[in-house]
Parts: structure tokens; C-alpha cells; sequence
């Protein structure tokens, strides 16, 4: 989907168990500004209900499942995230809901800017007229 992909960190596994580092410029595209994590959510919950104007952010699910609706006013995906392998890159102009948190999931999220509140929106019917565009300019600039 535009803007978004599934990254798939490389793990570097012995006998004592895994690991995975995750470094600029080597593994992740931005250079990270800022990390947090999303646990103790009880079932039935749903965040997220926004999108960034600008922001970069990698989420991954480093214990337990959660699934992530992404959306734009034109299509839709939902990806589960079941592996501290697995990266979700979501770029700008991105609708996000993550919900169904299995009990005990972590859900680490990389992000290439400090908290701003003023990049978000977080109106869906604000979102999809910035969103049109938005997508309208990025397709006339190819
Ligand atoms: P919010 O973005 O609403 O969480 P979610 O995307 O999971 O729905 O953030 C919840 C609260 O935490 C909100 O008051 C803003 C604050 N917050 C920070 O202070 N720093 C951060 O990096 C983030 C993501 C949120």
C-alpha cells in the first residue's frame, strides 16, 4: 500500500537465544528521534484513529500480536503483526488503528521526529480531504 510497507529486521540468533539490532542507516531508513511502546491493552480496545502529516514510524509488535488497520481514501490493508521480526513502516498520510492486542503484547514504535502534537490529525473527515490532496500532488509530481 502507498506509503506503508512490511520491513523484515534480520535476526542474529545463537544458543543463547535472538536478537535484533536496529541501527541508521543500516537497518532503518530515518534516523530515529524518538521510541515508545504501547502495552497493557485490554481486549476490545482500539487506538491510533490518526494520521501524520509528516511523521515516519516503524511499528513493531516485540511481544504478542496486534493487528493495524492502515487506510487512505482509497484503499485499505489490515496487517497483523505476529514477529519481533516484522516492522510496519508507515509513512505520511497514513490512517492507523491498531486493536486486537493479544494480553501481554508490546507494540515498539520508531519514529524520525519528536511528539508534535500540531502533525497530527486526528478528524477522520479532515483527514481524507488532506489526503486527496495530498495523494493528487504526489502522483502529479511522477
Ligand atoms: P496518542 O497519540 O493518542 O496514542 P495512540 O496513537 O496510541 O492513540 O497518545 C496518547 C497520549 O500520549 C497523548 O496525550 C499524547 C501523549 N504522547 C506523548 O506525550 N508522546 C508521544 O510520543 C506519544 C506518541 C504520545
Amino acid at each position: 500500500m502507498i506509503n506503508c510497507k512490511k520491513v523484515i529486521f534480520k535476526e542474529i540468533t545463537d544458543n543463547r537465544g535472538k536478537m535484533i539490532p536496529i541501527e541508521y542507516p543500516k537497518q532503518l531508513e530515518f534516523p530515529l528521534k524518538r521510541i515508545y511502546y504501547i502495552y497493557d491493552v485490554d481486549k476490545g480496545i482500539r487506538r491510533g484513529y490518526h494520521s501524520h502529516n509528516d511523521l515516519e514510524q516503524i511499528l513493531i509488535a516485540v511481544h504478542g500480536k496486534v493487528k493495524v488497520l492502515i487506510k487512505t481514501p482509497f484503499e485499505e490493508e489490515i496487517i497483523e503483526l505476529t514477529n519481533p521480526n516484522e516492522g510496519l513502516y508507515i509513512g505520511p498520510m497514513i490512517w492507523r488503528e491498531m486493536f486486537d492486542f493479544e494480553d501481554g503484547a508490546v507494540l515498539l514504535v520508531l519514529a524520525n521526529h519528536e511528539y508534535d502534537e500540531n502533525d497530527y490529525i486526528r478528524d477522520y473527515n479532515d483527514y481524507e480531504k488532506k489526503a486527496k490532496q495530498y495523494f493528487k500532488e504526489s502522483s502529479e509530481e511522477k
